[in-house]
């Protein structure tokens, strides 16, 4: 026994001597590009602390520095190096360059070394499946979200004849991806456990592993990759959805014989039909899996927090219930309290409730990043080498114009107010972006599913309000403070929301 176990402990000893060995090397050689820019709290306190507080409090850290360098670019140390935030003001000059230019999805890859967790993959056949089938059918499936929402409440959370405690991370973790499902990959896949289990923990890997394995050096992360779990997790995430897929798709080109078949309209068909469409021969059924599971990256996580801020909000403002319940009672009345796709557009003081829950906690206190995949020179002088992540500071609430009221107060209709006024009934909406609003990025590479995810949040609140009182657990004073992840907004998951049914 000890002949075969001998070779192992002196493999991994070496292994482990060797990844020892470059790190120490690698640290050695290790010099951050600093720019000729101010720093944020460079003259206060040393780059360790401040590398710390940039994970912790990016929030105050890059409040600090819109006091102190007002309208100047600026950087901050974080443990990626030194990030270059913009004044929003610069958005307007850097939106006029295209995608191959200045991308925002080569910065988020980068962000989440996209090169190791596979999602440095950029396809226009996903892009034109959200961009523009996903949105010009969005009408189309809202009696089928509302069917999958109202299904999975009811095999999903528990009776709540009392007040009982929910953990929302959880459930509308599952709320959203099924919901979301049913649109992507149709009915009946979309109740799979699998295929869920699968597209939601592909986001967790990605984001956890991709946090683990900037610990290490650039130089070491190929070997490094072997040591953390949700690298190897990673890797079983693309075949396990394609062996997850293929009963589905095999089904579907079974079904093409049959001259009577309906098409299914759903991102599936969407996406095969793009590459047939484009002739694209690089897709085929691994590939498709592939985007779907970034589909699912980009959509789930994203909209579930979304639904939790608001619940929140919801929770430490419970005067808002009444109305926002009285809303969609009034406007579903006429048919039975089933919701169609005009009803949603017609919920205007959930839209700005969701607006403002938004405003205050944004996904992102930085949205708007983009890499400069060539050198651009901004107005003031600065240049952006090619390769360098940029992004705008954009959540400075003072920033508000001032017809908007008091930026700092939670107006939950404040924008249903500025809808109300002659000639603005479609501007301050949602999924509107705008100079003001870039909480959904600004320009044309602004996130093409927040029309999509819109309607998602409309139809689980109101689902939610028309079937629930809601209230936070004992001892929780007020809205409970969001914590930080670097630039990342996220909802306190100690604290507890109680659900009672009302009908
Ligand atoms: C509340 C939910 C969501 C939030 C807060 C959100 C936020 C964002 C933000 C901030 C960006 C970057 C935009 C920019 O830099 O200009 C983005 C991009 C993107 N989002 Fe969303 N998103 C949400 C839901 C969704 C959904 C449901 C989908 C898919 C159906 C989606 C797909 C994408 C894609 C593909 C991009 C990259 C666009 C490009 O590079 O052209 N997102 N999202």
């Amino acid at each position: 026994m000890n002949t075969i176990q001998f070779p192992s402990f002196w493999a991994s000893s070496l292994a482990a001597g060797t990844v020892l060995f470059l790190t120490i090397i690698a640290k050695l050689l290790q010099k951050p590009k600093i720019f000729k820019l101010p720093t944020v709290g460079i003259d206060a306190t040393d780059a360790t602390i401040l590398k710390s507080r940039y994970v912790q409090e990016a929030d105050v850290v890059l409040r600090e520095g819109y006091e102190k360098f007002k309208n100047t670019i600026f950087q901050v140390l974080t443990p990626d190096g030194p990030r270059i935030f913009l004044p929003r003001k610069y958005a307007h000059e850097l939106k006029g360059y295209n995608r191959h230019q200045a991308s925002g999805m080569k910065a988020l890859s980068d962000r989440h070394i996209g090169n190791y967790t596979t999602i440095d993959h950029e396809s226009d056949i996903m892009l034109g499946a959200i961009k523009i089938d996903l949105n010009r059918n969005l009408g189309t499936f809202v009696a089928d979200v509302e069917d999958e929402v109202a299904y999975c409440f009811e095999t999903q959370f528990p009776p709540c004849d009392d007040w009982t405690p929910i953990d929302l991370h959880d459930k509308l973790l599952r709320v959203v991806a099924q919901a979301s499902a049913r649109i992507f990959v149709g009915s009946p896949m979309c109740r799979d456990d699998a295929w869920l289990d699968c597209s939601v923990k592909f986001a967790t890997d990605v984001m956890t592993g991709g946090e683990k394995l900037k610990q290490w050096h650039p130089w070491l992360r190929p070997i490094a990759q072997y040591f953390i779990p949700e690298m190897a997790r990673i890797r079983g995430d693309h075949q396990r959805a394609l062996d997850l897929l293929m009963p589905e798709l095999k089904k579907r080109s079974m079904e093409l014989n049959d001259l009577n078949h309906s098409p299914r309209n759903d991102m599936i068909e969407w996406m095969q039909e793009r590459a047939k469409s484009t002739g694209d021969k690089s897709f085929n059924n691994k590939e498709l899996a592939n985007l779907q599971m970034l589909t699912a990256t980009a959509a789930i996580h994203t909209t579930r927090l979304a639904i939790i801020h608001a619940l929140y909000d919801l929770a430490a403002r419970p005067e808002y219930v009444e109305p926002l319940r009285n809303e969609i009672l009034e406007i579903t009345k006429g048919n039975n309290g089933v919701l169609q796709k005009q009803h949603l557009t017609q919920m205007r003081m959930l839209d700005s409730f969701m607006k403002e829950s938004q405003r205050h906690s944004p996904p992102s206190v930085a949205t708007f990043q983009r890499k400069a995949m060539i050198p651009i020179d901004l107005s003031n002088g600065f240049h952006i080498p090619a390769g360098t992540i940029v992004q705008c500071n954009t959540n400075m609430l003072d920033e508000a114009p001032a017809e908007w009221g008091d930026p700092h107060a939670f107006d939950g209709f404040r924008f249903y107010k500025l809808r109300s006024r002659p000639g603005d009934a479609n501007k301050y909406q949602f999924a509107s972006t705008s100079y003001d609003s870039m909480q959904f990025g600004f320009g044309n590479d602004a996130c093409p599913g927040r029309f999509f995810a819109s309607n998602q949040i409309k139809i689980i609140l109101a689902y939610i309000l028309t079937h629930y009182d809601i209230k936070f657990e004992d001892g929780v004073v007020g809205r409970p403070k969001n914590f930080m992840f670097e630039v990342n907004v996220l909802a306190d998951p100690t604290k507890m929301v109680l659900f009672k049914k009302i009908c």
